[in-house]
């Protein structure tokens, strides 16, 4: 007789861990402190459905926390919270026009772009050392030195967060626009708080041709004379201008530019130019015009400024800082006496670009 070695239809399943009481101090990029009652830290699709199926858990709203980069804790969150930490990174496909390569949302960002550099797929080193995870990246549609994810984007998939469906999202479907996508609003059609981004895929254009418009990196062809970087040149530039005016959140908690740079008619430009010659704007192709917040803040005296432990980086008055031992409440604070005297003095309402919860 032979033995026989039972083989289960579908292998057993690793069991829900529900974590209770879970400090978030090091799980946001800012370092503000709250706790999370419930903590499931998600590997896969079918850990989402087991969390919609859990007799406690399922009726709870969820709260989907990626790198914690763009997020202001201000109180413990009454949601149970998803971890995304669903990893893997492939080439899906060669094509002649393009290599389509994916990621698991919990794969860390600057480490993705890195890796597809390493592997000799240039096209997101403009993107470099951007804090937070490759499935937070289509959420505000993450931008930097002249492209943004849109410009790269091809897929992604998303567990719907009721059903527990699986769902594939195209560009069109994710409604991309200026650090702003479906995912980023609640109400009919959006989806906010509605599904957990799980796998994204992205589509690096063949050939390569590089991204050199934007100030930063015109400045550094000039000073190094070299009008032809390659991809690797542009990134090594990328992460050089970053570590110069943006603060490291390893080492200065903060969520990067606190607020959206404010889109204003050509109207309102021209008279906010006649006041102030000097400000900083870039004409946009309907005629309207995109001001640099950072500027308007700045010329408000902002900059390096601290109230309480909250502060206004002392070398980019966009980026909100954590001296050490700040508050959520203490941060918004601050940001609300920034966007008073913004419009008191240019009658801008600027917009936090971070989710406050
Ligand atoms: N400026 C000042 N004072 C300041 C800060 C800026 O005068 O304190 C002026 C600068 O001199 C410059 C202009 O404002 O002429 C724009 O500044 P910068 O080039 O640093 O870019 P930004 O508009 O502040 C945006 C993104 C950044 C992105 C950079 C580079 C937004 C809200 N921010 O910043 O994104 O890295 O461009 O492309 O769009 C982020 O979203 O978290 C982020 C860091």
């Amino acid at each position: 007789m032979t033995s026989q070695t039972r083989i289960p239809a579908h292998p057993p399943a690793h069991p829900l861990e529900i974590e209770q009481g879970v400090s978030l101090r090091e799980l946001n990029t800012f370092g503000l402190p709250a706790v999370a009652r419930a903590l499931v830290r998600v590997r896969g699709d079918a850990d989402v459905r087991r969390v919609l199926d859990h007799p406690d858990l399922g009726r709870l709203p969820k709260l989907v926390l990626g790198g914690g980069s763009n997020l202001v804790l201000t109180r413990d969150p009454e949601a149970v919270v998803l971890r995304v930490e669903v990893t893997g990174r492939r080439l899906v496909e060669e094509r002649p026009d393009a290599w389509i390569v994916e990621f698991g949302a919990g794969e860390n960002w600057h480490e993705a772009v890195a890796w597809t550099l390493d592997q000799g797929w240039p096209g997101l080193e403009n993107l470099a050392l951007i804090p937070g995870t490759v499935g937070a990246s289509p959420v505000q549609n993450i931008g930097a030195y002249g492209l943004e994810l849109a410009d790269r984007f091809d897929s992604l998939d998303a567990v719907d967060l009721v059903t527990g469906r699986g769902v594939t999202l195209d560009a069109r479907a994710c409604a991309f626009g200026y650090r702003d996508s479906v995912f980023k609003h609640g109400g009919f059609g959006g989806l906010a708080g509605k599904s957990l981004i799980t796998r994204v895929r992205l589509r690096l254009p063949r050939p390569w041709t590089p991204v050199l418009g934007y100030l930063d990196l015109e400045r550094r062809m000039a000073d190094t004379g070299n009008p032809h970087p390659d991809a690797r040149t542009i990134f090594d530039w990328v992460c050089a201008i970053r570590r110069d005016k943006l603060p490291d959140p390893a080492q200065i908690g903060n969520a990067g530019s606190f607020f959206k740079n404010p889109v204003v008619s050509a109207e309102q430009c021209r008279d906010i130019i006649a006041r102030d010659p000097h400000i900083v704007h870039y004409p946009l192709a309907d005629g309207s015009c995109k001001l640099a917040a950072g500027w308007l803040i700045d010329a408000c005296g902002w900059k390096g400024k601290r109230v309480g432990h909250a502060g206004v980086y002392d070398k980019q008055a966009l980026v909100l800082v954590n001296h050490g031992g700040a508050t959520g409440a203490e941060v918004v604070t601050l940001a609300r006496a920034i966007q008073e005297s913004v419009y008191g003095r240019f009658g801008i309402r600027l917009e936090p670009e971070p989710v406050v919860v």
